[in-house]
């Protein structure tokens, strides 16, 4: 019985893995943004972004600049509005 949670768990932890989206775009007025998602997440691995199992981090007009920056500037990764921002 336990065994089969196990089971089930594995498969539900890889089916979510799965269809994360390799790359995601989210729009902006001022030139949409290309999130390489599969890029990221081989160069830095899941935990740099995803605390435990990854699953949805709402990202939105608010809490993308954080997210996404601070990081870059702690990489030494380009801020630059055109790094992200292509029109
Ligand atoms: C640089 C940060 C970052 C890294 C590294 C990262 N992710 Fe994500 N992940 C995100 C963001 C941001 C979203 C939300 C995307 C969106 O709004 O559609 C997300 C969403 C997801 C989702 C939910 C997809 C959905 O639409 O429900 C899964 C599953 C996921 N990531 C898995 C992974 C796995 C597995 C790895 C490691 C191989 C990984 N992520 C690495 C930032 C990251
Ligand atoms: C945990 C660290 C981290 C987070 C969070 C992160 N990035 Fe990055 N990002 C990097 C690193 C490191 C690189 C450089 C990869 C390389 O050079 O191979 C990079 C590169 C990029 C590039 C390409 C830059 C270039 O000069 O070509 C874009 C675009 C980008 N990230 C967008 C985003 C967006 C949008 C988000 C938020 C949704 C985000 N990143 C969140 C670490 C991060
Ligand atoms: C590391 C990537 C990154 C960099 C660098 C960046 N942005 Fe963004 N920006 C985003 C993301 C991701 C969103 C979220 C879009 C969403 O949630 O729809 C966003 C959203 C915005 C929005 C809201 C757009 C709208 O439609 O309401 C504005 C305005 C904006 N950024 C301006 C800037 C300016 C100005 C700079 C340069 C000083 C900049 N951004 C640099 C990633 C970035």
């Amino acid at each position: 019985m336990k065994k089969l949670l196990v089971v089930a768990l594995l498969i539900a932890f890889a089916a979510t893995a799965a269809f994360a989206a390799d790359v995601v775009t989210f729009e902006a007025k001022n030139g949409n943004v290309t999130f390489q998602h599969k890029a990221h997440g081989e160069k830095l691995g899941c935990d740099a972004c995803h605390e435990g199992t990854p699953a949805k981090i709402a990202i939105d007009k608010k809490t993308a600049h954080k997210m996404c920056k601070s990081c870059h500037k702690a990489k030494g990764v380009s801020t630059s509005c055109k790094t992200c921002h292509k029109k």
